[in-house]
């Protein structure tokens, strides 16, 4: 099946888009196996954390998401995810990405938007589909406890940066390990009125279930899962290898990683998908 783009998946869908952040190539094969037996189409995300984890280098694991994505049976997506760093996001189309996140959310207001106007320009100019993201004023992480996304700047912020989409923050907060969040349905409304963008949710491993299908019913578009991976991949690793100590061969502890992550991905795809 051809490599398709964020921007593809998010306009033909009828809800939601669901992306995976990979970090390796296990996570990679566990994400194409859950959408194949889901029936769903995914994205494959990298972020830039994950490219610092690959001693700095984007292009083995990006030619492997692109080849497992071209070799899928299902229509996968390729995505940079959480940039901050210029010279990577220059690197996203030749990578093989149709999609990038620039995240200036870290900046006060008027630099974040300066910052994402930018990246913008530079995507359009390359064909990619962008998402920015839009934190507290004050420079706090969009993503931070407490902090919240305003209706009413997040429409200048869309206006004024020519985003493709926008990571809002309405409750959710990145890597939690308990499915605890509690978003705010009321602001995501006001959100979903005020803009004319699809409206990304991060952090979603926290969300519980019905949090995550409400958020979609209430407007979300895409749907960023990462840490859920992790911990199906750990604990599944942490099983195995409690049981056998004697162990050496990565295959035996690895395959159960990936088995537990690609279970992970099918389960959410199911639930977030449109029959
Ligand atoms: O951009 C990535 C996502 O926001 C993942 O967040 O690891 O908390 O699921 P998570
Ligand atoms: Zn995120």
């Amino acid at each position: 099946m051809p490599l398709t783009t964020t921007g593809e998946l998010i306009t033909r869908a009828r809800a939601a888009v669901t992306a995976f952040n990979v970090i390796t190539l296990e996570h990679i094969e566990a994400v194409v196996t859950g959408a194949e037996a889901a029936g769903a189409p995914v994205v494959l995300q990298v972020s830039e954390n994950a490219v610092k984890f690959r001693q700095g280098r984007l292009l083995p694991l990006a030619r492997a998401a692109v080849v497992a994505a071209q070799q899928a049976a299902v229509p996968v997506a390729l995505h940079l995810d959480h940039v901050q760093s210029d010279s990577l996001l220059r690197q996203a189309a030749d990578a093989g990405f149709g999609s990038v996140m620039y995240d200036a959310s870290r900046l006060p207001y008027a630099e974040n938007l300066a910052a994402t106007r930018a990246a913008v320009d530079w995507a359009h100019s390359q064909g990619l589909w962008i998402e920015g993201e839009l934190g507290e004023i004050g420079g706090k992480g969009a993503h931070a406890p407490g902090a919240r996304t305003d209706p009413a700047e997040a429409r200048s912020f869309v206006a004024g940066s020519g985003v493709d989409a926008l990571a809002v923050a309405i409750g959710s907060v990145h890597a939690m390990t308990t499915r605890t969040a509690a978003l705010d349905h009321a602001l995501l409304g006001r959100l979903a009125a005020a803009l004319d963008v699809p409206l990304v949710l991060h952090g979603s491993s926290g969300v519980p279930d019905h949090e995550l299908t409400a958020a979609v019913a209430g407007g979300i578009t895409k749907v960023n899962v990462g840490t859920a991976l992790n911990q199906a991949m750990t604990g599944a690793i942490r099983e195995h290898l409690d049981a056998r100590p004697e162990a050496v061969d990565p295959r035996g502890y690895l395959a159960e990683g990936r088995e537990a992550m690609a279970r992970t991905v099918e389960r959410t795809l199911r639930l977030l998908t449109p029959s």
